[in-house]
């Protein structure tokens, strides 16, 4: 296994659009441990292939307290939604950044699993921001570009200002 370099906002490759996997191989499954273990210990919830400069459709979510309930997402599509929440949100490539995206409250995602076994899962709460969230990365939409051109222009500016700052 290994921690894998995310890509850090604003860098082009997050708007990258991920390919669907043709099949579910070891090598996917390498891919997904790799994911898994870059989440845990950035920490994070959850990880899109994305954002490890991979542009394949593969998600790793982990919303449990312990850290034990792996939730991999290949090939994701969201088949029902309703209501609308928002939530706030953050992002293991734009540190610190944290605010408010108008999203479905509940949705039904269908997916293959590690084994390459299609499931379908009904998701509420925290578990369907966060997919819908990783979903985004996915078509190469990372969450503050929900905002205004304003607020998006603000958010790095503060950014350039955090980098400098830690330099
Ligand atoms: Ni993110």
């Amino acid at each position: 296994m290994a921690i894998l370099k995310i890509l850090q906002y604003p860098d082009d490759r997050l708007h990258t659009i991920a390919l669907p996997v043709a099949e579910v191989t070891d090598k996917t499954r390498a891919l997904i441990e790799d994911m898994a273990e870059t989440m845990y210990s950035a920490p994070g919830i959850g990880l899109a292939a994305t954002q490890v400069d991979v542009h394949e459709r593969i998600i790793v979510i982990d919303i449990s307290e312990n850290h034990n309930r792996l939730l991999v997402l290949i090939n994701p599509e969201i088949t029902a939604s309703s209501g609308q929440a928002d939530n706030e949100e953050g992002c293991l490539s734009i540190p610190g950044i944290y605010g408010k995206v108008l999203r479905a409250e509940t949705i039904t995602v269908k997916a293959l699993d590690a084994d390459g076994k299609s499931f379908v899962l009904d998701a509420e709460g925290l578990l369907a921001v966060c997919i819908q969230h990783e979903m985004d990365h996915l078509v190469g939409k990372v969450f503050v570009e929900y905002w205004s051109t304003l607020r998006q222009a603000r958010t790095l500016a503060k950014l350039k200002k955090k980098q400098r700052r830690t330099m």
